[in-house]
């Protein structure tokens, strides 16, 4: 089997039992866990929070992937640290000052990974790429779960896989978020694609197996 990362986004729990979710997943051997941060604003949505974070936190080693969907993030940079981010990903487009933000990220020891919405070029990565872990290409417009697949995003994870690689940046990992499954998963890592963040589509349906859903997310690739 291929190596991917699967990584379920939290939002998506059932939140009156969150410990024995969290406990449920780490069981079915994800890599990460996402955790989608909205301010009502940036998006027109609003998800989870710092205080969130921290009980998570306590009760998981799994490393935490923390997706700021905020307007001027950099404002919020070191809450979200002390909270116990091991990632921090900002919106390219929610940043007036874009390379203070990532580097305020790197100073703070975390990983820096930077999300492009659906319509964003990858072009606009080159004067940061530098700073970056990991590039989060969005499969749907951000706020919401249960969306349909943007079908042009294999080909931009194709393109942007390439660019960096062009620019010498192989070791930036692509990660992908919206309707992650069975289906979209093997072209999407075809295209280079290689940290996929599940949601409702792939991980969260059904009566909720955890262990067989995963199994299914991993086994699509082979
Ligand atoms: C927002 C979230 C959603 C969602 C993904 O960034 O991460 O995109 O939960 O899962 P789906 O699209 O499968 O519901
Ligand atoms: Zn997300």
């Amino acid at each position: 089997m291929k190596e991917i990362k699967i990584v379920p986004s939290l939002m998506c729990c059932d939140f009156l039992n969150l410990n024995n979710e969290i406990k449920d997943l780490e069981k079915s051997g994800v890599d990460l866990f996402h955790i989608d941060i909205m301010d009502g604003n940036f998006v027109d949505n609003f998800a989870m929070s710092g205080t969130e974070i921290k009980s998570i936190k306590r009760i998981t080693n799994i490393p935490l992937d923390v997706h700021l969907m905020v307007k001027e993030p950099l404002r919020y940079i070191k809450y979200f640290v002390d909270a116990g981010a091991d990632i921090i990903t900002v919106h390219i487009e929610a940043c007036t000052h874009l390379n203070r933000t990532l580097q305020e990220i790197k100073n703070n020891n975390v990983k820096v990974g930077i999300a492009l919405n659906p319509g964003t070029s990858h072009l606009l990565l080159e004067p940061i790429v530098d700073y970056l872990d990991i590039v989060l290409i969005m499969a749907v417009n951000p706020g919401f779960a249960g969306q349909d697949f943007i079908p042009s995003t294999v080909n931009k994870v194709k393109k942007t896989r390439d660019f960096l690689n062009s620019l010498g940046f192989n070791n930036v990992e692509i990660e992908v978020d919206g309707h992650i499954d069975i289906q979209t998963i093997p072209p999407l890592y075809d295209a280079g694609a290689r940290i996929f963040v599940a949601g409702t589509a792939g991980l969260f349906y059904g009566d909720r197996n955890y262990e067989e859903n995963v199994k299914k997310l991993r086994s699509c690739v082979y």
